[in-house]
């Protein structure tokens, strides 16, 4: 595009999903100390998850996304942050067993702030006030006061994202998350269930094979991968003041990169190709995430795909699909047959809670069973087409939550109520995040077995 891109170039462009600041003083105050502060991350940090995910892109690695729909300032706890981060280790170490490959973890976390709304108010026994936007924006309280978005919340969200990423990666390379400590992940309510039972057989094979390289001389004293992991962070970059108040030109390439996480990526409703949060995605050189709904077309993917990646670079751009679980079939092939036909470089990945969302007791949840036939149908349809499904986008907690119905502990409609505690959508508990990872790997073994027709015969 002949446009001249700047970190404000989006400024001038239509804007969906963003608040009304009743104090734009303030509020430029507040950007402008932003501008001022540390970077959160760093832009080879950056560059070198787009390499992990260039890796997927060709089918030899694994994208696991994951964390909370919407992190709130209440909750900002640091078990929270370690019972998300062992479950997630757990994940990673179950889909590494079933891929025989390296798993790319990237977290929804230290920066998932804001939330795109399907309507600008919420009304409540007769009352209609401003929708909550994230903890970033306003307050969730159903009070005036609360849902005046509030530009000293972004400073919040910053400092809470520090902290947050400062715990995450004392776990990532302190010692937290070394594979001889692939047992101690385990969360107690996880133990006796199916899926702990199952997590211990394979800990045992891990710890097993752990134990054959110590008695080679191969031990996490003399071998950092055995002790420590990459972590990236990520969110909807949907905020975008915040954004350009944390893009940095990186003193080593002279590029652009928010720094505010690792991977951003642009929400199903503000993917509009002339508007803003496109126009901004477009000039910064993180790994970028584009949400892929029903609605899109494949030509508009396409054009969108140009825009924010005109160098076809791998790694570069991660297409989320979130059809729901009846849809996949219907919508996923066209926008393969385009990329395909193109010769575009991708990562697909699977965000099978988006389209899958119902109202059930009053409460919004998601059928587990839904969840994992919108998996099962992303991997059918890519297997289908000869093309790898590269990674999958979940809302989970490491927390005992009841917001998603189903899983093997059964979660009912009438049990919802018991353990409600999303801001935004439900999430996966810990058991439900386990049981889905092992749905996923033995996909992902599937996928090597028939690559590999000796093996489906030894199996048959
Ligand atoms: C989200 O990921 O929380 C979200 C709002 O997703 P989508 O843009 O796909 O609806
Ligand atoms: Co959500």
């Amino acid at each position: 595009m002949a446009d001249i891109w700047t970190p404000d170039s989006w400024r001038s462009k239509p804007i969906l999903q963003v608040p009304t600041y009743p104090d734009t003083d303030k509020l430029k105050v507040v950007e402008e100390r932003l501008s001022s502060y540390p970077p959160l991350v760093f832009a080879g940090e950056a560059r070198s998850l787009k390499e992990q995910l260039a890796n997927v892109c060709e089918g030899k690695g694994f994208l696991l996304q994951g964390g909370d729909c919407a992190e709130a300032f209440a909750e900002h706890h640091g078990d929270n942050i370690r019972d998300f981060f062992r479950v997630f280790l757990q994940m990673a170490a179950v889909l590494t067993f079933g891929a025989s490959k390296p798993v790319v973890k990237v977290g929804r976390i230290a920066g998932q702030f804001a939330k795109p709304r399907s309507s600008d108010t919420e009304t409540k026994d007769g009352v209609e006030l401003p929708s909550y936007r994230g903890d970033i924006i306003n307050g969730i309280n159903f009070d005036p006061e609360s849902r005046i978005p509030d530009p000293e919340r972004q400073i919040m969200a910053y400092r809470q994202s520090a902290a947050t990423l400062n715990l995450i990666r004392a776990f990532a390379q302190g010692g937290y998350a070394n594979l001889e400590n692939v047992h101690k992940w385990t969360m107690d309510f996880v133990a006796d269930s199916p899926q702990g039972e199952r997590y211990a057989a394979l800990a045992d094979r891990i710890s097993e094979t752990m134990e054959f390289m110590a008695s080679i001389g191969i031990t996490s004293d003399n071998y950092s991968r055995l002790r420590e992991t990459d972590f990236f962070t990520s969110h909807e970059a949907l905020l975008l003041g915040y954004e350009q108040a944390l893009t940095r030109t990186d003193s080593t390439s002279g590029d652009y990169y928010t720094t505010s996480g690792h991977m951003i990526w642009i929400g199903d409703r503000t993917r509009q190709l002339d508007h803003a949060h496109v126009e901004f995605c477009r000039g910064v050189k993180n790994p970028i995430g584009l949400k892929c709904g029903p609605s899109i077309e494949p030509d508009d993917m396409l054009n969108i795909i140009d825009r924010l990646n005109p160098d076809n670079e791998a790694g570069r751009l991660t297409l989320i699909a979130r059809f729901g679980h009846e849809k996949v079939q219907d919508h996923l092939p066209k926008l393969i047959h385009a990329v395909e036909r193109e010769g575009k470089k991708v990562v697909w990945s699977c965000d099978p809670m988006h389209g899958n969302t119902i109202s059930a007791g009053g409460y919004k949840t998601r059928p587990f069973d839904h969840v994992l036939g919108e998996v099962q149908s992303f991997f059918d349809v890519h297997r289908a087409e000869g093309t790898y499904p590269g990674g999958i986008h979940v809302e989970m907690t490491g927390k005992n939550v009841t917001e998603c119905m189903g899983g093997a502990k059964a979660i009912t409609e009438a049990d919802l109520q018991d353990r409600y505690h999303t801001h935004c959508d439900p999430r996966l508990n810990a058991d439900q995040a386990l049981e889905l990872s092992f749905l996923v790997a033995e996909l992902l073994k599937e996928g090597r077995d028939s690559n590999n027709p000796a093996k489906i015969a030894v199996n048959a």
